[in-house]
């Protein structure tokens, strides 16, 4: 009997990226997408069950979880996640609220779905994937870096709860290259007319370029991303934490050497709001 994992968010990015991975290393997978039509491609066979999932509907998760009782179910890697951008003084509440109730919620709902189930197989495992901004905060990310911030607490506590029973994996990537930053003005709703006459106009029609470049110049693959998830998969050890990308190994570094007054002057330049 193989083991299965399921991942939330297999549309696009790290979590498409995943599936074919743990296939070919021996998993079932049970891919998940909120529009389960997105995940027609995948070359169909018995290691494969494709469930729509909408991580911040209740319903979805329940359903999802009844359809995995059968199956020896050994991991769960809650990736579902997107960037909500904005300068915090034109948030609207109901935005901070949707970027929680996904990021935040969701992961936390589906977690405890799958709880009982994992929880049946010695060494299963759940990996959860936060951010480097989860340890540090950028300027426009507000509610996406306190989401994050949020998952790392939230994973640091459940570890203490459940961690000798099922692994709690942290996953820290810096930028991967992946559908996330395409997808950041899909979410952005009006917020370029509500912007208009603010200091922010300038600063937020150059985000996107700006963060558009670095991230193609600088930003890792997301297969070579998906394979370090593979490996905490696949490990007899599970780690605590999974810091992928050589940003997020050292911008942290970098900020905890630097006084605190010439890291905000950085991040303040390199966002245009000097
Ligand atoms: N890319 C990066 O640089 C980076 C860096 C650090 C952390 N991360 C994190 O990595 C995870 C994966 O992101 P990615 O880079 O692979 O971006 P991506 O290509 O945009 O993939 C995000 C996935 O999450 C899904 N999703 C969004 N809201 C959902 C919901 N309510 N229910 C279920 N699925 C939902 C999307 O599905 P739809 O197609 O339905 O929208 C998509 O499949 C996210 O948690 C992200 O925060 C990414």
């Amino acid at each position: 009997m193989r083991n299965w994992v399921l991942i939330t968010g297999c549309s696009t990015g790290i979590g498409r990226a995943l599936v074919p991975l743990c296939r070919a290393s021996g998993w079932g997978v049970v891919a998940t997408a909120r529009r389960v039509e997105s995940l027609a491609d995948l070359p169909a066979g018995e290691d494969l069950r494709l469930l729509a999932l909408d991580v911040a509907d209740a319903d979805s998760i329940a359903r999802a979880a009844a359809a995995c009782a059968d199956l020896r179910f050994k991991a769960l890697v809650n990736n579902a996640g997107y960037g909500q951008v904005g300068p915090l003084e034109l948030l609207r509440a109901e935005e901070l609220r949707a970027q929680f109730e996904t990021n935040v919620v969701g992961l936390h709902q589906v977690t405890n779905a799958f709880l009982p189930l994992l929880r049946r197989e010695p060494g299963a495992r759940i990996l959860q994937v936060a951010s480097m901004l989860g340890r540090l905060s950028i300027p426009l990310g507000g509610a996406y870096n306190a989401s994050k911030h949020a998952v790392v607490a939230l994973a640091e506590s459940l570890r203490l709860e459940v961690g000798r029973e099922v692994a709690v994996v942290l996953v820290e990537p810096g930028a991967i290259r992946t559908a996330f930053r395409d997808s950041l003005p899909l979410v952005w709703g009006d917020l370029p007319q509500r912007s208009r006459g603010t200091r922010y106009e300038p600063v937020i029609a150059g985000y996107l370029e700006s963060r558009k470049g670095q991230a193609e110049r600088y930003a890792m693959d997301a297969s070579a991303c998906a394979a370090k998830l593979l490996r905490a998969l696949n490990a007899r050890r599970p780690p605590r934490r999974l810091v992928i990308g050589w940003d997020a190994r050292w911008v942290g570094r970098l900020k905890a050497v630097l006084p605190a007054a010439w890291w905000e002057a950085l991040l303040r330049r390199m966002y245009g709001l000097g």
